[in-house]
C-alpha cells in the first residue's frame, strides 16, 4: 500500500478548533487499516470556517475537507477520504474555492501550501528567488527596487518602505539592526500570525534581503506572548535555515551575514508602537520615545534600525523575485500592491483575503464576507483596529486605498475588518475605545493617559442620560486634545472610533439624528 500525504494545519486557529485531535483521529483510523499515511503539518489556507481544514494528496490534486471534527474521522475514511470520496464535507480543490479563486495572492501565495518546517519545500515553491537577486542587485539597486514598487509599510502608518530603508542605509555606524513587528496587537488581525506559523522562511527571507539592503547583520522578530505557535514555527525554520546557510555568516556563500532571533513581550497594545518596542526589546518596560530621534537613526541600542510590520518585509521577497513593476501594477492611486486583509468579528466567512488595494469594504464585508453570521443586517465594520473607525454601510462604497480611508477620517491599519450586526450598541462601542485606551496607555502624556479615563467617565454620564448635550461638547472637546497632544497614535486615534460611532449613529448618544453624510 502507497503511503498517502494528508495536510492538516498547525496554524493555531486550526488547532483551537481541534487540529491535533484530527490528527490523532487520522493516526488512529489509518493504523486501524495498516493504511500507511504522512501528515504534514501546513500553515492555514486563510478560510477560517473551515478549519480545520484537511487535505488529502490525491492524482487529481490535493482535496480539502472541513471543518473537520475529530468524531468525523471515521466517517471519512468510509467515504474514502484517502483517494478523495465523496462527503457532505468535501469541499473540492481547496484553490478552486470561491474565497480563494477571487483572491491575488502574493504574500500569502504558499501559505498553506507547503510544510513550514522545509526549506526545500521553501524553495520548490519560488522560495528564494527574491534573494538570489537581491545578491546579484546589491544595496542601492534593492532599495531603488523596493522604492519603485511604491511599497508603504502594513503596520498602520503606510510610510514609504523604501525611504525608510535609504535613512538607515545611509547612516554611518558600526551596527545596525532589521526589527520586525510581529506584535500584531490591532483587533481582527492575524495575518502576520499566519505567515509566520505557515510560511515563516518568507519573513527570513524578507528580513535577510532587507538587512543586505541596509548593512545590518542581525535581526530581531519581536512577537507576543500569545502567539506560541508562532513562535514555535519562526524558531524551527530559523534553526532550518542557519543549517542550510541561509542565515549566519556568509548566506548562500555571499559576502553578506545576517541573523536572527525571535524576542517575546508580554502583548501589552503599546510595545506595538516602534519605539516602545525598542524599550521592550531592550528589556525596558515599553514606554514611547519622543521623536526625534527616528528609530532609523537612534533605534535598537541607540544603532540605526529598520522597523518594518511582517506583511511589509513579507512582501519584499516578491519585489526583488519579480521586480518592483511587477509589484506596482496591483493597487490603485498611491496604494500599490497587495494587502492581506483580515475580515473578522460577526461575519460568515471569516478569513485571510489577500488582494490589490481598490477593493471596496462592501464587497469585502457582504459579497466575500458573506454578511453576518448572525443573519441581521450589517450595522458597521470597524477597520483598521481599536483605533480606527467605525464605517456605516452607507460608507461601503469606500475603495481599500489609504488616501480613501484618510478622507473619511478612518484607517486601514493593518487590514483587519471587525464587523457588527444591527445590535452592536455603538455608545458602548465608543466608551470601549476610551476604557481601551485607559488600559493600554503607556502614561507618557498627559492628554491620553488622564484623558482617555475622563472619556470613560464621560461616555458613562452620556449612557446614562446625563446632560447629554454638554456632555456630548465635552467629549468633542476631549477627543480633539487628545488628538493634537498626544505624543504617539494610541492617545491621538482613539477619537476616531469615538467620533465615528458618535458621528455616524447620534440617535445612539441621546443627541438627535444628523446623519448628514446618508444624504451625500
Ligand atoms: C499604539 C500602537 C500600536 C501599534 N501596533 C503595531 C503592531 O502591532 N504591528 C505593527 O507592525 N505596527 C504597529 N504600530 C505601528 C508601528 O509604530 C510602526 O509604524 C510600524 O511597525 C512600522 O512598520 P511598517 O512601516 O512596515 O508599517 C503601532 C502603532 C501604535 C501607535
Ligand atoms: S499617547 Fe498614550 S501611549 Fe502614546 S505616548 Fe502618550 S501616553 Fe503613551
Amino acid at each position: 500500500m502507497s503511503t498517502v500525504r494528508i495536510y492538516v494545519p498547525k496554524d493555531a486557529c486550526a488547532i483551537a478548533c481541534g487540529a491535533d485531535e484530527v490528527v490523532a483521529a487520522i493516526e488512529a483510523a489509518a493504523l486501524k487499516r495498516r493504511q500507511p499515511v504522512e501528515i504534514v503539518r501546513n500553515g492555514s489556507r486563510g478560510m477560517l470556517w473551515l478549519e480545520p481544514l484537511v487535505e488529502v494528496v490525491t492524482p487529481e490534486g490535493r482535496i480539502g475537507y472541513g471543518p473537520v471534527a475529530e468524531d468525523d474521522v471515521e466517517a471519512l475514511f468510509e467515504a474514502g477520504l484517502l483517494t478523495g470520496g465523496d462527503h457532505a464535507l468535501r469541499i473540492g480543490k481547496p484553490e478552486e474555492h470561491p474565497f480563494m479563486a477571487k483572491q491575488t495572492r502574493l504574500t500569502f501565495a504558499r501559505c498553506g501550501i507547503v510544510d513550514p518546517a522545509s526549506l526545500a519545500d521553501y524553495r520548490a515553491h519560488g522560495g528564494y528567488r527574491g534573494l538570489e537577486r537581491a545578491l546579484q542587485l546589491g544595496p542601492d539597486a534593492i532599495i531603488e527596487e523596493v522604492k519603485k514598487s511604491g511599497l508603504r509599510g502594513r503596520g498602520g502608518a503606510g510610510f514609504p518602505t523604501a525611504i525608510k530603508w535609504k535613512t538607515v542605509a545611509d547612516a554611518k555606524a558600526d551596527r545596525k539592526y532589521i526589527v520586525c513587528n510581529a506584535d500584531e496587537g490591532d483587533s481582527g488581525t492575524f495575518a502576520d500570525r499566519m505567515i509566520m506559523e505557515g510560511d515563516p522562511f518568507e519573513l527570513i527571507e524578507g528580513m535577510t534581503i532587507a538587512g543586505i539592503a541596509v548593512g545590518a547583520t542581525k535581526g530581531y522578530v519581536y512577537t507576543r506572548s500569545e502567539y506560541p505557535h508562532a513562535i514555535w514555527a519562526m524558531e524551527k525554520a530559523i534553526e532550518v535555515a542557519r543549517a542550510g546557510g541561509m542565515l549566519g555568516a556568509n548566506i548562500s556563500g555571499s559576502p553578506y551575514s545576517f541573523d536572527l532571533e525571535v524576542r517575546m513581550g508580554a502583548g501589552a497594545y503599546v510595545c506595538g508602537e516602534e519605539t516602545a518596542l525598542l524599550d521592550s526589546l531592550e528589556g525596558k518596560r515599553g514606554t514611547v520615545r519622543a521623536k526625534p530621534p527616528l528609530p532609523a537613526h537612534k533605534g535598537l541600542f541607540q544603532k540605526p534600525t529598520v522597523i518594518n510590520n511582517v506583511l511589509s518585509l513579507t512582501a519584499v521577497p516578491h519585489i526583488l523575485a519579480d521586480g518592483g513593476e511587477f509589484y506596482a501594477n496591483f493597487g490603485m492611486g498611491r496604494s500599490r500592491g497587495t494587502m492581506p486583509i483580515q475580515i473578522a468579528g460577526n461575519v460568515k466567512f471569516g478569513g485571510l483575503f489577500e488582494t490589490a488595494f481598490g477593493i471596496t469594504l462592501g464587497e469585502l464585508v457582504n459579497d466575500i464576507g458573506g454578511g453576518t453570521v448572525t443573519g441581521k443586517p450589517v450595522k458597521a465594520a470597524q477597520v483598521g483596529g481599536p483605533l480606527g473607525a467605525y464605517v456605516p454601510t452607507w460608507q461601503f462604497d469606500l475603495p481599500f486605498d489609504y488616501e480613501a480611508f484618510a478622507a473619511k477620517d478612518a484607517l486601514i491599519g493593518h487590514g483587519g475588518i471587525v464587523v457588527f450586526d444591527e445590535n452592536a450598541d455603538m455608545a458602548k462601542m465608543a466608551r470601549f475605545a476610551m476604557e481601551f485606551c485607559s488600559v493600554e496607555s503607556c502614561g507618557k502624556c498627559t492628554p491620553c493617559r488622564i484623558g482617555s479615563t475622563r472619556g470613560v467617565e464621560l461616555m458613562d454620564r452620556i449612557i446614562a442620560g446625563e446632560r447629554v448635550e454638554s456632555n456630548l461638547a465635552t467629549l468633542t472637546d476631549l477627543c480633539q486634545t487628545m488628538k493634537l497632544g498626544s505624543l504617539c497614535a494610541l492617545g491621538g486615534f482613539t477619537p476616531y472610533p469615538v467620533l465615528s460611532a458618535m458621528n455616524h449613529f447620534p440617535e445612539e448618544f441621546g443627541a438627535p439624528p444628523r446623519r448628514l453624510e446618508a444624504a451625500e
